[in-house]
């Protein structure tokens, strides 16, 4: 049995949805008409359901285009970290992470630990969980960082201030101190974490504990305590010491 045709003239109304941008709206409106008819769908639940099909749509669509634009790899969520292997990790932290709180006040997560050990793999799924809670997060590797910093290192501070690095709610900061910084890189670096300081939340991961800080920072001691002043004033330090899950696949494969 076909279903019920709708003989209604809705070209108008769907030509005024179009004017007025109600794109999600447009391709909703046949299917919601005719089950109206069908279920005999009371007029505010009709509405209703016209109006969320269209909010639904642009929330689709804007984490789509925020998941594209923050440049944030794929495939690493909270979902499929495996919190049984890495014990060194409390799963109610991340989770307390997982809500936001933290963006909101500009706060800090530094995640300290070996390679292979989850940091990267937490930092994406944080990033992802941000821009479904709808904030404009920014994803660089350290090295790519201090290229684009480099870049703009002659910005006159107004254009400065409109940088992803510097804007985004939320700055994902992957695999800091592989190498030391020059002079120069150390104290953009500070710029940018003296701009953030109290605006913008960032995620910092690293293999470096802090005490090889001011080696990192071109052996500047100043300048490391004055980052770090303003990083660990109200961090969440995660120091993950555990197995590489890297090297669990090797351990498997040898046993086998
Ligand atoms: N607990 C885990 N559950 C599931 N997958 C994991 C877990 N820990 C790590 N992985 C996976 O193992 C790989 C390595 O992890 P990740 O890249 O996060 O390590 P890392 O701590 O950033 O290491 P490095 O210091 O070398 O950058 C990734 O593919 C990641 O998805
Ligand atoms: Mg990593």
């Amino acid at each position: 049995m076909s279903a019920p045709r709708v003989k209604l003239d809705i070209d108008a109304t769907r030509e005024k949805l179009a004017a007025l941008g109600l794109a999600h709206a447009v391709e909703a409106l046949d299917g919601l008409l005719t089950e109206a008819v069908r279920a005999e769908m009371p007029a505010h639940v009709f509405l209703e359901r016209l109006l969320e099909a269209e909010r639904s749509g642009r929330e689709e669509r804007r984490i789509r285009t925020m998941l594209k634009t923050s440049k944030i790899p794929t495939g690493q969520t909270l979902e499929n970290f495996d919190f049984a292997f890495q014990p060194a990790i409390e799963r109610s932290r991340i989770e307390t992470l997982a809500t936001g709180a933290w963006i909101r006040s500009g706060e800090v997560v530094l995640m300290q630990g070996p390679p292979g050990v989850g940091k990267s793999h937490l930092l994406v799924a944080l990033g992802v969980r941000a821009i479904q809670l709808g904030f404009s997060v920014q994803y660089f590797r350290f090295d790519e960082l201090l290229t684009a910093l480099k870049a703009d290192a002659h910005l006159r501070p107004e254009r400065l201030k409109k940088r992803k690095y510097m804007s985004s709610s939320l700055l994902l900061v992957d695999e800091m101190g592989y190498d030391p910084m020059i002079r120069e890189e150390a104290s953009l670096f500070f710029r940018l974490v003296s701009y953030r300081y109290g605006r913008g939340a960032m995620i910092i991961t690293t293999n470096k504990s802090i005490r090889d800080w001011t080696e990192l920072l071109a052996g500047d001691e100043v300048l490391a305590t004055a980052i770090l002043d303003r990083l660990l004033h109200r961090a969440h330090v995660l120091n993950i010491k555990g197995r590489s899950y890297r090297l669990r696949d090797l351990e498997e494969a040898l046993k086998a």
